[in-house]
């Protein structure tokens, strides 16, 4: 964190001193990271103790001590650290994250929102912003109430970007991780069906990522897909200037000319606002659908002065950051692992499978598939229809893992594929015994779920990597 003593942040959070002295507290700096995991506490850091369903952050202020932190936040008064002991830990916290990025207004704020693909473009955006300046952006997927005032915590004095990413279970949610980070530039990158069960419907949600670009200020930049109607449908709803990205004829910055190579890598051509000489872009990553974030990402390096050439390179350089999103391991008897289970959504499925026909040409292409959660009343019917995708795409072997994934089973049992073309599995045990017996050199396999460690574990296993052992992906 930028430094701040400890009498600031008790200033900012309204909270009170305990174990210190108020003239000690302001020669006490905080300069290290701030965390809400004690094992993740360091040198100079601020422990932040909150209170979750099962456990209390406080029994952990000694570990936090001991790691190296030298103050913790707090809701009650602890022995183990100077405490600021506040009334709530939430507002404290963000009380804190705002205060941080107030003091400085000359970095640039990136919010990020849309139901597919934030982390992916997360990634992407830091590793392009990196080349023109110090950039932070969120480890993993952190991106709620908790992760977005860690990450912004995150920022040194050099820092010139920050990428947030902005999840929502609700309406309300993003205005008010936007009201913390108050991002100048807004990317909304499509509006599916993730989390259906829990908005209710797909407008709502739709409501839900508009508030990202109702947040934006004049002068600010909102960067909208023009391929998705919903998230086109934003243009009227921002103070800020509004771009249309994407393939479509009423985009202002466009991708034409998408050539998938024989790894399902995109390349295309841009054109458009601020693109002075049409562009071929190459990204070394899998699947057609990062063309569509890649032009977010290339929008906002645009605005913020990069030129196209260098941003051109900069992607092409990218590698994937965070685990299990399209992760392709190449095994030495000639098997491709893609490894997608971090999650997964009717749109994503649908994305990873064309991915994997793409990449599977003239190969047997395998999909293994879990199923996708918080449909809510759409489960069965999105299931059917991803088990009916994959044999329309002429997927060569469908292994379902699960209960709730069973309806994909019988979905292209009815779309026509016959004998052991589809098959269902309890778990992922039962799949490993299955891929074990029959993969076999040049096969193409893919693995994707809802938040089943099941199938990332067992993507893992079969690629020859060893079991996840971070926290990194945990939210
Ligand atoms: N533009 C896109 N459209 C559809 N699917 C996408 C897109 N971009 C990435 N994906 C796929 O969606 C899945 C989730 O990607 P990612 O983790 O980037 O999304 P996210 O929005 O951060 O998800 P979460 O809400 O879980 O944080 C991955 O399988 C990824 O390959
Ligand atoms: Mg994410």
């Amino acid at each position: 964190m930028i430094p701040m003593s400890l009498s600031q942040i008790a200033a900012l959070t309204g909270g009170r001193l305990h174990g210190i002295s108020e003239q000690e507290a302001s020669a006490l700096v905080v300069d290290g990271p701030v965390v809400t995991d004690s094992r993740e506490a360091g040198p100079g850091g601020l422990y932040v103790a909150r209170v979750g369903e099962s456990m209390d952050g406080h029994q952990f202020v000694g570990s936090a001590r001991d790691a190296g932190a030298v103050a913790a936040l707090t809701t009650r008064e602890v022995d183990d650290l100077p405490c600021v002991v506040v009334d709530d830990i939430q507002d404290g916290f963000v009380a804190l994250a705002r205060g941080v990025l107030q003091a400085h207004p000359e970095i640039t704020v990136i919010g990020i929102t849309g139901s597919s693909g934030k982390t992916s473009t997360k990634d992407l955006l830091a590793s392009v912003l990196s080349a023109a300046g110090p950039t932070v952006a969120p480890v993993g997927s952190l991106n709620s109430e908790v992760g977005v005032p860690l990450t912004v915590c995150r920022i040194v004095g050099d820092t010139r970007y920050l990428v947030v990413e902005m999840g929502a279970r609700g309406v309300g949610h993003i205005e008010y991780l936007a009201d913390i980070a108050e991002p100048t530039i807004g990317i909304v990158l499509n509006v599916g069906t993730a989390h259906v069960g829990e908005f209710g419907s797909r407008e709502a949600i739709g409501r839900a990522k508009a508030e990202l670009v109702a947040a934006l200020p004049d002068g600010g930049l909102a960067v909208l897909n023009a391929d998705d109607p919903v998230v086109r449908a934003m243009v009227g709803q921002t103070a800020a200037r509004a771009l249309l990205v994407g393939a479509s004829h009423e985009a202002g910055l466009r991708a034409t000319d998408i050539d998938l190579d024989g790894a399902g890598r995109p390349s295309f051509t841009v054109s458009g606002d601020g693109v002075e000489a049409e562009t071929r872009v190459s990204l070394p990553l899998h699947g057609e659908h990062h063309v569509g974030n890649a032009l977010a990402v290339i929008a906002v390096a645009l605005e913020c002065g990069m030129a196209m050439g260098d941003i051109a390179e900069a992607l092409a350089d990218a590698r994937p950051a965070s685990r299990w999103r399209m992760e392709v391991t190449e095994r030495a008897d000639g098997v491709t692992i893609i490894n997608d289970a971090y999650n997964a959504n009717p749109d994503s499925m649908r994305a990873a499978l064309n991915a994997l026909v793409a990449m599977g040409r003239g190969r047997r292409t395998w999909a293994v598939l879990g199923s996708m959660l918080e449909l809510g009343d759409e489960s069965t019917t999105e299931h059917d229809a991803i088990g009916r995708l994959a044999v329309r795409l002429n997927v060569s072997r469908l292994v379902v893992v699960g209960d709730t994934a069973r309806p994909m089973a019988s979905g292209a049992q009815h779309e026509g594929s016959w004998g052991d073309e589809a098959v269902w599995v309890p778990d992922a045990d039962a799949a490993y015994e299955l891929l074990s017996r029959e993969l076999s050199a040049g096969d193409v396999v893919l693995f994707k779920s809802s938040r089943d460690a099941g199938l990332r574990w067992l993507g893992d296993r079969l690629a020859g990597l060893s079991a996840p052992n971070s926290m990194e992906d945990a939210t």
